[in-house]
C-alpha cells in the first residue's frame, strides 16, 4: 500500500520534470529571451528544422558547455561551436545587453567567449539560424565567416579560411593543404584552394575546377569536415539509415598523416578505414614514455662506426629536416650521409633518376608505402645485430599485400583518387621483377 503510494508519488513527482526535459523550441534568440543559461534546455531551430544551436555538454566532461550549432537530424554531429576550447559552466550564459551586444560571458573571469566583438545596432537585434545552418546575428555575424571544423554547402571557403580539428591537433590551412600542428609540417595539399561545397556534391576550386563525391548528383545533406584523425572528408547523409557516409577523403594511405605515429616509428596502414600500427625499425625498442614510439637500441655515439641497414618501401618524412639531393649513384647518397654527423638515414630510389634524401636530426612520420617505391637506408651502430625488418621486394610481398598490410580502399568514382589498392597491388607486381633485378643487379 505504501510502496504503491510510493510509486505514485514518483511518477506524479517525475512527470512534470520530465515533461521540462523537452526541448523548448525557439526560431530567433533576443534580448527579451536573454540570459540563456547552459541548464535552459532551449534550442534554436531553423525554420526548416534540419539545424539546431544551443548549449551542449562537453563529451569528456559533461559539467561544461559550449554554445554550439548541430544537425537537428543526428543530435551528435556538431559542426560549429563558439567556445570550443573553453567551454563554461552552468552557471555561465549567453546574454544580449542593452547596447545589442552578444556575450558569452565567463562568469568567473567576465571573458566575453564570442568569437569577435558582436555589436548589434539595439538590442532588439536577434540570433537567427538560416535554413542553410549559418547562425547569423543581425546583418553584422555569421557563423560561416567563422568556420571551426567543419564546412556546410554553400558556405565559402576564402584563401585565408583555416579549419581546426575538435582535438586541435589538425588544420586545413587556406583552403589548400592539410597541416600537423605539433610541427607546423604539411602531410597533403591541393593545387588550387577548394572554394565551395555544392549540395550535388561536387567541391569547386579556385580555377574552376572540381572534386566530386562518390554520389555526386545526389542531393543530400553534406559537410566537409577535418576530423581528429588527420583526414579531411565529406560526409553525406544516409537517410535510409540515419548515418553519415563518407563520399570522399582528401588521403587516402591513413599513415601518410602526419603525426600517426611517433618518432623514430613506422605506421603501416591495417586493413579498416582509418586503423594502423606502429612498427619500430631495425635496431629500434619501443620508447616506454612516449607511446607510439621508439627509441635506439644502442646509442648513436662513434659516428664513424656505423652502417646502414635497408628498410624496403619505407619513408620518413621529416619535412624541413630532410636534404633532398640528385646524385649520380647509391654510392654518393650513402656517402652523403656517412659523412653528415647530423644524418640518421637517407631514402634511395633505385629508378636511375638519382633521389637521394638525407634525413637530419631526427626521424618522423616515418611509413611503409608500396607506392613510394624507395627504400629508407637508417643508420645504426657498427656492433647492431638486428636484421632488417621491412623487406618488401620479395619475402614480405606474399604475405602482406592481400593479408595483413593493404591499403584502405578510396571512395569509388572520386577523380583525385591518385592511388588504390588496385594500383598499389599491380606496382608490387611490378616491382617484383623490376625492383627485384634492379636490387640483384646492385
Ligand atoms: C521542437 O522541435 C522538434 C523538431 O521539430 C519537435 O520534435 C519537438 O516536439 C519540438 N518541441 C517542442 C517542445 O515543441
Ligand atoms: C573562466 O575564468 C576562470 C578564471 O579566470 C578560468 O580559470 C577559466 O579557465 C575560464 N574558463 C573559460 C572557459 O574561459
Ligand atoms: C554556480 O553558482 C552557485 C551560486 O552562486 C555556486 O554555489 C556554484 O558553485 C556555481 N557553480 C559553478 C559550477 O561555478
Ligand atoms: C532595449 O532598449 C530599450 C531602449 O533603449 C530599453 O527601453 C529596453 O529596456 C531594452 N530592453 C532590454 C531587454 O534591455
Ligand atoms: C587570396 O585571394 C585574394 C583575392 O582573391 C588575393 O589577392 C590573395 O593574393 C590571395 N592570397 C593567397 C595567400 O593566395
Ligand atoms: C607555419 O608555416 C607557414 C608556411 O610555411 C607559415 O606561414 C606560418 O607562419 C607557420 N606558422 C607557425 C605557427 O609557425
Ligand atoms: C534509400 O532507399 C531508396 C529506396 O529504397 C533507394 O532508392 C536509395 O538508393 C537509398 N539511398 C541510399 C543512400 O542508400
Ligand atoms: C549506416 O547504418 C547501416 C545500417 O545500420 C549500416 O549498415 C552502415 O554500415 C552504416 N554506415 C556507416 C557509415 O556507419
Ligand atoms: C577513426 O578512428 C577514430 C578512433 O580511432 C574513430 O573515433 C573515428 O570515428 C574514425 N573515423 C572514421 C571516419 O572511421
Ligand atoms: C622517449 O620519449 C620521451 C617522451 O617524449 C622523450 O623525452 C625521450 O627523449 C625519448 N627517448 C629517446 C631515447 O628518444
Ligand atoms: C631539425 O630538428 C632539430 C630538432 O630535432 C632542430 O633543432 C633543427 O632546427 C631542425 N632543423 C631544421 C632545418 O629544421
Ligand atoms: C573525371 O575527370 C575526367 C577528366 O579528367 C572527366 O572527364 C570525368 O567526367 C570525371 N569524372 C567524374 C565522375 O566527374
Amino acid at each position: 500500500m505504501s510502496l504503491l503510494f510510493l510509486f505514485v508519488f514518483l511518477l506524479s513527482s517525475v512527470s512534470p520534470s520530465s515533461s521540462q526535459q523537452q526541448p523548448r523550441n525557439i526560431s530567433s534568440f533576443s534580448s527579451v529571451d536573454s540570459p540563456w543559461l547552459p541548464n535552459q534546455n532551449r534550442i534554436l531551430l531553423s525554420t526548416n528544422s534540419v539545424f539546431a544551436a544551443g548549449f551542449r555538454p562537453k563529451p569528456s566532461s559533461p559539467n561544461l558547455y559550449t554554445f554550439s550549432v548541430w544537425y537537428h537530424i543526428s543530435k551528435t554531429t556538431i559542426f560549429w561551436s563558439a567556445n570550443e576550447n573553453s567551454p563554461v559552466n552552468r552557471n555561465d550564459s549567453l546574454v544580449i545587453t542593452n547596447t545589442g551586444q552578444l556575450r558569452l560571458v565567463n562568469s568567473s573571469s567576465g571573458v566575453n567567449l564570442w568569437p569577435g566583438t558582436v555589436s548589434g545596432t539595439s538590442n532588439s537585434t536577434q540570433l537567427r539560424l538560416h535554413d542553410d545552418g549559418n547562425l547569423v546575428y543581425g546583418s553584422i555575424w555569421q557563423s560561416f565567416e567563422h568556420p571551426t571544423d567543419t564546412i556546410l554547402p554553400n558556405q565559402i571557403m576564402q584563401n585565408s579560411t583555416i579549419l581546426v580539428s575538435k582535438n586541435g591537433n589538425y588544420r586545413f590551412r587556406n583552403s589548400k593543404e592539410l597541416v600537423y600542428a605539433s610541427y607546423n609540417d604539411s602531410y597533403w595539399k591541393t593545387d588550387n584552394a577548394f572554394q565551395r561545397l555544392g549540395e550535388d556534391g561536387r567541391v569547386t576550386k579556385e580555377n574552376g575546377d572540381s572534386v566530386v563525391t562518390s554520389d555526386v548528383g545526389d542531393q543530400n545533406l553534406r559537410r566537409l569536415t577535418l576530423d581528429d584523425d588527420g583526414n579531411l572528408r565529406i560526409y553525406s547523409f544516409d537517410t535510409n539509415h540515419s548515418n553519415w557516409t563518407i563520399v570522399w577523403q582528401a588521403v587516402q594511405e591513413f599513415c601518410t598523416i602526419h603525426g600517426v605515429c611517433g618518432p623514430n616509428a613506422i605506421c603501416v596502414d591495417e586493413q579498416t578505414q582509418n586503423a594502423s600500427t606502429c612498427v619500430c625499425p631495425s635496431g629500434f625498442k619501443p620508447n616506454t614514455s612516449q607511446v607510439n614510439s621508439c627509441e635506439r637500441k644502442i646509442p648513436l655515439t662513434d659516428l664513424h662506426n656505423t652502417k646502414f641497414l635497408r628498410l624496403d618501401y619505407v619513408n620518413f618524412s621529416g619535412g624541413s629536416n630532410q636534404t633532398d639531393l640528385v646524385v649520380k649513384n647509391f654510392s654518393i647518397c650513402e656517402s652523403s650521409c656517412f659523412s653528415n654527423p647530423h644524418c640518421l638515414g637517407f631514402g634511395f630510389k633505385f629508378d636511375g633518376k638519382g633521389y637521394c634524401v638525407l634525413q637530419l636530426h631526427r626521424l618522423l612520420f616515418g611509413f611503409w608505402s608500396p607506392g613510394k617505391e624507395m627504400a629508407m637506408f637508417l643508420r645504426v651502430d657498427k656492433s647492431e645485430t638486428d636484421q632488417p625488418n621491412f623487406n618488401g621486394m620479395t619475402s614480405l610481398l606474399e604475405t602482406t599485400c592481400p593479408v595483413r598490410i593493404s591499403l584502405p580502399l578510396p571512395p569509388e568514382d572520386s577523380n583525385t583518387t591518385t592511388r588504390n589498392i588496385v594500383i598499389v597491388c599491380t606496382l608490387f607486381a611490378a616491382e617484383l621483377i623490376s625492383g627485384a633485378l634492379f636490387f640483384w643487379a646492385f
